[in-house]
């Protein structure tokens, strides 16, 4: 199989480059970038030699290049990741957030069907695979916490386990309810991927995942932010009371999913991935700083004074919780790792790797983090 990855130099994307290029050499993977600020060929350094895979650097938005790339490598498979992705972002531009979600998912979709249309084949054995989240069905109530058990929670269970905030979930089945541009822009995009297997059939499937962390995530996202603002003793912006939930997964665990659903999932579904990890921001700023000050050697308590009450988010989703038992029922897929795991291995990789943060918050990114919080 040929297959195209968009996004493959951002967070989540590195990781699936990295799964696919490693576990199946007997795949070609083009790996399609534009490289925004987002994009970052570091992130991949350790495969970038391997001789099934190639690097593209190209704006989904180009459908012309878009046609080009799919008959130059008999693109047989397409995952879907390239994204402006981060909603405090796309609360200042929200144009951004169409073009690149909307109108590049739209030619990326048309440059498949043209070009698998003119195959003897047409879509037999093709693929176009979705990546969305979480965000497009909107927020949840907090409620007493009499949400339904976790499947995981025998082997993810322990002290800093956190799965209910409330009663509902998102499910598959759930209305889309989109409240920020960001967010706005990935349903209008899961809506045209839709369109293009009711209208003509293509062979699409759309996946919604929970908040991923892990390596290589941009500082602009809270726990890399975070972590780094601690190490560099800078306050810790936290929105509003901090009493918003976000359901976290670790990175590696969406890749594997994205492998599982990729491989075996069936045409024209939707699956939610998430691991029924549910916490309030402050409590997971806690855990964080606890951490990275154990980490660090400093005190219990050192970094503490470092949290700031700021101005909330326009229009902040209050909770998302994934229901991700359809995913769990009918292709065996469960986390790896329990979150303390996650969270130390997480930590422990930005305090190891402070050039890649060093390289990544130089130049624009002191002008952008002003921006961001200044007046906040
Ligand atoms: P990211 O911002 O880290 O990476 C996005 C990548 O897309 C970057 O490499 C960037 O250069 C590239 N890109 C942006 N515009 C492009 C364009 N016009 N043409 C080609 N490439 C372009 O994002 P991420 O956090 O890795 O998210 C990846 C995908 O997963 C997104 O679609 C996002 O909506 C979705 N998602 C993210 C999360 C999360 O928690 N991060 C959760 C669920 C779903
Ligand atoms: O749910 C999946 C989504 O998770 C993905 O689709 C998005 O691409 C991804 O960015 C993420 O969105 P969030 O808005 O939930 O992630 P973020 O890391 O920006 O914020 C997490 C929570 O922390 C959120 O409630 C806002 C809060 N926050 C964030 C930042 C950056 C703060 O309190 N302070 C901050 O400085």
């Amino acid at each position: 199989m040929n297959i195209l990855i968009t996004g493959g130099a951002g967070f989540i994307g590195s990781h699936v480059v990295r799964l696919f290029v490693n576990k199946y050499p007997e795949y070609h993977i083009v790996n399609l970038d534009k490289l925004t600020y987002a994009g970052n060929l570091a992130n991949l350094k350790d495969i970038e030699d391997k001789p099934n895979y190639t690097f593209v650097k190209a704006d989904i938005c180009d459908f012309e290049r878009m046609l080009e790339i799919f008959k130059q490598y008999s693109i047989d498979g397409v995952i879907h990741l390239a994204a402006e992705s981060h909603v405090d972002r796309s609360i200042k531009d929200p144009f951004t957030f169409a073009r690149t979600n909307v109108m590049g998912t739209l030619s990326l979709l048309q440059a498949a069907k043209a070009t698998w249309d003119e195959l003897p084949e047409r879509y037999e054995g093709k693929r176009f695979y979705h990546i969305s989240t979480d965000e497009v069905y909107g927020a949840l109530e907090l409620t007493d916490p009499q949400g339904i058990e976790s499947p995981f929670a025998t082997k993810a269970s322990s002290a800093l386990h956190h799965h209910a905030y409330g009663r509902e979930y998102f499910l598959e089945t759930t209305k889309y309810n989109p409240h920020s541009p960001y967010s706005a822009s990935k349903a209008s995009s899961d809506h045209f991927v839709r369109a293009f297997h009711d209208t003509y059939g293509l062979p699409t499937i759309v996946t919604n995942c929970s908040n991923n962390y892990g390596p290589y995530q941009f500082p602009e996202k809270l726990i890399p932010l975070f972590i780094n603002n601690i190490r560099h003793g800078k306050p810790l912006p936290v929105y509003g009371k901090g009493e918003n939930v976000r359901d976290w997964l670790y990175v590696v665990d969406h890749a594997r999913a994205i492998d599982l659903i990729f491989h075996k999932g069936k045409i024209a579904e939707t699956y939610n991935i998430g691991g029924f990890n549910e916490w309030k921001n402050i409590d997971l700023i806690r855990v964080i700083i606890k951490t990275v000050d154990r980490l660090l050697g400093n005190a219990e308590g050192t970094s503490d004074h470092l949290i700031t009450y700021v101005t909330d988010r326009a229009g902040h989703d209050l909770r998302y919780a994934i229901d991700s038992s359809k995913l769990k029922n009918e292709l065996g897929w469960e986390p790896s790792l329990q979150f303390e795991e996650g969270i130390e291995k997480t930590v422990r990789w930005y305090l190891d790797n402070q050039e890649w943060m060093d390289n990544i918050t130089s130049g624009d990114y002191e002008k952008y983090y002003e921006e961001m919080y200044s007046g906040r």
